[in-house]
């Protein structure tokens, strides 16, 4: 990975994320904000002014979401791993895709490690699954492609054109982005019949939505002031036929919450 010029973090460190990895289902709610915060800080510092190829790949090398137990070298976080969360939004999806008139296509956008993707792809026909991150997409063609029959594409969802489909998933993905990026996403929909959209929220009902924050590995529910992306919502108002929610998941500080948005068609 080409990430020379943000300082690599040492072994120490990659061993502490795996420990804290451990004992946040047990730590309260207070000290993880506080956690949060701090490292929040601390990103804005490494990650200012740099490409977001390069962030992104940095978070990956160095455990910035945690480290894979099997070793595979990649992990996206918790989220893309705890059973709870994971079964819940496998099981919700499934009978989503299942549900419409026709075998979708499929578009994963941000599809990092792939251990949720990998359980999605038998609801699907074609798989299109992307992430910015060239050293992922490499591990996952390798683990996966002989077996799931996947297209993998290392690419910029912010920058390079999307692959076509039915159905576009952003799973987890938005909210490490700033709201101009996010909002250049978002107008790339057109061509889609649906977004399945993945998101973590404060549990507070009258959170702000969609305060800005820089690209990076930290999540808006940990700044300042918790917030998170609320695509219908100012700045964004992303029109949609219809909305479904498909799943949530809650812990102590906030909810993960799945979305079907159906897309206006293009004319
Ligand atoms: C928290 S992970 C979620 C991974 C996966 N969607 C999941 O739910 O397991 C966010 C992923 O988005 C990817 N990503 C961030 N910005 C991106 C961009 N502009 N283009 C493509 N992928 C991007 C990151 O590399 C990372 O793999």
């Amino acid at each position: 990975m080409n990430t020379s010029s943000i300082p690599t973090k040492p072994l120490r460190a990659v061993l502490m994320q795996r420990l804290k990895q451990r004992l946040k289902p047990y730590t309260p709610a207070w000290l993880l904000k506080y956690h949060h915060d701090r490292t929040i800080r601390k990103d804005r510092a490494l990650y200012q002014g740099k490409a977001l190829r390069e962030v992104f790949s940095h978070v990956y090398e160095t455990g910035g979401w945690g480290v894979a137990k099997d070793h595979s070298g990649f992990y996206s976080g918790s989220s893309s791993h705890d059973p709870a969360i994971v079964d819940t939004y496998v099981e919700a999806v499934t009978a989503y895709l299942g549900s419409l008139p026709y075998r979708p296509d499929v578009v994963d956008l941000g599809c990092g490690d792939f251990n949720v993707g990998s359980r999605i792809r038998p609801a699907c026909a074609r798989y299109v699954a992307c992430d910015v991150v060239e050293a992922v997409i490499q591990s996952n063609r390798t683990r996966f492609f002989s077996s799931l029959d996947v297209d993998f594409r290392c690419l910029d969802i912010t920058s390079e054109p999307w692959p076509r489909g039915d159905v576009v998933f952003l799973r987890q993905v938005l909210d490490h982005l700033d709201n101009a990026r996010i909002a250049g996403v978002l107008a790339s929909l057109t061509p889609y019949k649906s977004l399945i959209l993945t998101e973590y929220l404060p549990l507070a009902p009258d959170f702000p939505p969609n305060l800005d924050k820089p690209i990076g590995p930290g999540l808006r529910i940990w700044g300042a002031i918790p917030s998170g992306i609320v695509v219908t919502e100012p700045p964004f108002e992303l029109k949609a036929l219809s909305t479904q929610i498909l799943c949530e998941v809650q812990d102590n500080v906030g909810v993960i919450r799945t979305i079907a948005y159906e897309l206006p068609r293009q004319t």
